[in-house]
């Protein structure tokens, strides 16, 4: 078969020695070096290599073959040989030609950021529709290497550089075959997007409301999830635990029934081709009634990380600056609290108290978890309507299903019928139009 399906990676195990660097590219880092090196070797961890050590560089500037300057090369190499490296992961984008002089000049296997991603992505894709994305943002990240690294793999093959040589040949094989890998997975990707839209027409029927949980990698997500669902979804101390949404039903104060949703990771600097892989984990986002943003408020870039969450969101049309008014409502959770002190806690604690978007939780301890639900609670309330109906006092159904699926706040007996004063979202009234008859006054 086509050696395409293979991964990066495969041939390295789990456990092999990864060297990570993180050159940083003039005039261009948001973000510290040191958070970046702790990102970039969070990443390498999530697919289980042993990080032996992650060095920055400064690039003043960059280089066409190598991205990194002739001594840097020199030193990573060495680091290399010293620590008996076999892996070198670059965290910035290596064009074709830089990757394979890196791997000349150091005698390491290399990667880069989105080599990087895509491995994460292909281990975590949960559904049919996050798997089919992943192979195809892969394969397209691999021709385009095919293309550009040609001569390279001519020499490899043992042709002689003559047009339609042999190497010339492998290669348009190896293209053909690339494309229509690509164009039958585009087919099913088809076909499971339209089953897929068949799903979520029968759950948004579903009159519940749906909370989703977006925020940047490690931020805390799933730890809050399961608090919140007691389900035992991965929560591990690796980024990307979760790809695909994952849903649960969860129960809040005043609110019979709602649905939870986590998503993958964000990262910055998402590569282009993992974009739609990416999108259609959010898919659940998109259509949500309450977006919930979990920030890790300890984190040194906290403000970085919340500004990269945005503009995803933004991107993907979840937050639509024009169209303010119809847009899932946002909330800010300020998580791991725990590891906040002194001045940094009580000014946090102050702003979050002031403002009515934000809340502070901590989702290791608990804390804040309950005013969190009551405050879901009253979000959903606000977008209910209230009305008064009055039933026959016997109709022992319609009541019971007004104090289940409603906020009841008064009932008054009179004689045959019964008045009630109930907070229900507008689908909810709809069915219960459907479904019961009110007495006539
Ligand atoms: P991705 O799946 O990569 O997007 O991560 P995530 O946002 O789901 O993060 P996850 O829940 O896996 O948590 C990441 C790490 O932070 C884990 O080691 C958690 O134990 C830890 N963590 C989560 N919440 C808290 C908290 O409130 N306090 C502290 N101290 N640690 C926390």
């Amino acid at each position: 078969m086509s050696g395409f399906e293979r991964s990066e990676t495969d041939e390295f195990a789990r456990g092999a020695r990864a060297l990570v660097v993180y050159p940083e590219l003039p005039g261009k880092a948001p973000v510290g070096p040191e958070s970046r090196l702790a990102e970039a070797e969070g990443l390498a961890l999530a697919i289980g290599l042993n990080v032996v050590r992650k060095k920055h560089y400064r690039v003043r500037s960059p280089r066409a073959v190598t991205l990194l300057g002739g001594g840097q090369v020199e030193e990573i190499a060495e680091m290399g040989r010293e620590l008996e490296a076999d892996l070198l992961i670059v965290d910035a984008s290596l064009t074709a030609i830089q990757q394979r002089n890196l791997e000349e000049r150091t005698g390491l296997k290399t990667i880069d950021r989105t080599g990087l991603i895509l491995e994460i992505f292909g281990e975590r894709a949960a559904t049919a529709e996050g798997r089919l994305q992943v192979e195809l943002a892969h394969l397209d990240y691999q021709a385009g290497r095919l293309v550009r690294s040609w001569t390279h793999l001519e020499r490899q093959r043992g042709g002689f550089g003559f047009l339609g040589g042999p190497g010339e040949t492998q290669i348009e094989a190896d293209r053909r075959m690339i494309r229509d890998r690509m164009a039958r997975l585009r087919r099913e990707l088809e076909e499971v997007k339209r089953t897929r839209s068949l799903h979520r027409a029968r759950r948004k029927r579903a009159p519940w409301p749906v909370i989703a949980l977006v925020g940047y990698t490690n931020a805390g997500k799933s730890t809050f999830f399961n608090k919140l669902t007691r389900a035992t979804v991965l929560a591990e101390d690796m980024l990307f635990a979760t790809l695909d949404p994952t849903m649960r039903q969860i129960a809040l104060p005043g609110v019979e029934k709602a649905i939870l949703s986590d998503t993958v990771g964000f990262v910055s600097d998402l590569p282009t081709q993992l974009i739609a892989a990416f999108r259609a984990t959010l898919e659940e986002v998109i259509s949500a009634d309450i977006v919930v943003h979990v920030r890790d408020i300890s984190h040194p870039e906290t403000d970085a990380q919340r500004d990269d969450v945005l503009q995803i969101l933004r991107d993907l049309g979840v937050i639509d600056d024009a169209d303010a008014g119809n847009q899932p409502r946002m909330v800010e959770l300020w998580n791991k609290m725990d590891l906040l002190e002194g001045d940094r806690l009580d000014e946090l604690s102050g702003i979050s108290r002031r403002d009515d978007t934000v809340l502070m939780i901590s989702a290791e301890t608990g804390e804040g978890v309950d005013a969190f639900k009551a405050h879901l609670s009253a979000l959903i309330a606000k977008g209910n309507d209230v009305r008064i109906v009055k039933l026959r006092a016997d109709d022992g159904a319609a009541i019971a299903w007004l104090h289940g699926r409603g906020t009841v706040t008064h009932q008054i007996v009179d004689g045959e019928s019964v008045s009630v004063d109930v907070s229900l979202s507008r689908q909810l009234w709809g069915q219960f139009d459907k479904q019961f008859t009110q007495v006539k006054v």
